[in-house]
């Protein structure tokens, strides 16, 4: 998968983008980073770190209500570990969303007070969010402008044409994501990235990926994959992934003329069951051991 090139970038697409998020960098106080909880790594772009220096940020592990619980909570710990403040939302329902503010307030509060002690107490946080398509900068962007959205300008001092939204009455926040692109040099980054659907299905086999998520299923999951599908243990023992496939097409009825199994089907219908949250919540990713760097 390594050598399948991400056709929504191309080296130019980069250059600007990177040169974009660097000048933006400059007018904030803080880069919210949005992941996917149950990728948080992979749905990361290591670069940022480079473009936006010593700037505070704060990592925000979205779609949670997707991810294994346990798992986000283990990732949280081992962020803030590594010095990397982090918060788990939702941002389809809201839940968590209420943590940002106060949690930027925390990251911040040197500069809160720095500025107070300088007689600039009127003056807002600014703030930025950044992110790999898909992970739901818009969605937590609405949900926490909502419709302040129209009073973009209003603020005394905020130049117009700025796209500022004042979230709070000490916080505004850049109307427009920085869109950054998803790296997956290593093949198992763009395999999760790929299951989640943050990297399109048309540069990808759509039986080979199931077929991964299916073994990966087994060893991980096994118990859920059993019951999703009303397969018997025994009728899945020492079946290759495609014999799995064929399995789970045929538990589904997905047959084509001449009794064969329509694996197409089953595939996609897989793939769609898992991003559609009907297979549970499952993370894809555990955080690694200490010493390796994050
Ligand atoms: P982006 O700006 O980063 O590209 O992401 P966007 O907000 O457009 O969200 C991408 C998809 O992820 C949307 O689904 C959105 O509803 C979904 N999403 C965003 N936040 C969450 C979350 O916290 N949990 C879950 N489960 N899903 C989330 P879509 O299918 O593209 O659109 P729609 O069917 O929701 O309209």
């Amino acid at each position: 998968m390594a050598d399948i090139p991400n056709i929504q970038w191309f080296p130019g697409h980069m250059a600007k983008t990177r040169r974009l998020i660097q000048d933006q960098v400059k007018l904030v106080d803080l880069v919210a980073e949005i992941t996917d909880a149950r990728i948080p790594q992979s749905s990361r772009n290591p670069e940022l770190g480079k473009w936006i220096g010593d700037k505070r940020r704060l990592l925000i592990l979205n779609k949670s209500d997707a991810a294994d619980p346990n798992i986000t909570a283990r990732w949280i710990r081992y962020y803030e570990e590594a010095g990397i403040p982090a918060i788990a939302i939702d941002a389809k329902s809201g839940r968590g969303v209420q943590q940002f503010l106060p949690k930027v307030r925390e990251i911040l509060s040197d500069v809160i007070e720095r500025r107070a002690q300088k007689g600039m107490v009127g003056r807002p946080l600014r703030l930025m969010i950044a992110g790999i398509p898909n992970v739901g900068k818009s969605s937590f962007i609405n949900r926490l402008a909502g419709e302040k959205r129209a009073k973009v300008e209003d603020r005394p001092g905020v130049t117009v044409g700025k796209q500022w939204v004042a979230v709070a009455k000490d916080v505004d926040l850049l109307d427009t994501p920085g869109v950054l692109w998803p790296k997956f040099e290593d093949p198992a980054v763009g395999e999760r990235l790929a299951f989640t659907g943050a990297v399109k299905d048309q540069i990808m086999d759509v039986e080979l990926l199931s077929m991964r998520l299916l073994g990966w299923l087994r060893e991980e999951y096994p118990q859920l994959l059993l019951d999703r599908y009303k397969l018997k243990e025994e009728e899945t023992t020492g079946l290759e992934e495609y014999e799995l496939l064929e399995l789970v097409g045929r538990k589904r009825g997905m047959l084509i003329s001449g009794g064969e199994i329509d694996t197409l089907r089953a595939a996609t219908m897989l793939l769609d069951e898992y991003r559609g949250g009907k297979l549970g919540r499952l993370s894809l990713e555990v955080p690694p051991r200490k010493e390796a760097g994050v």
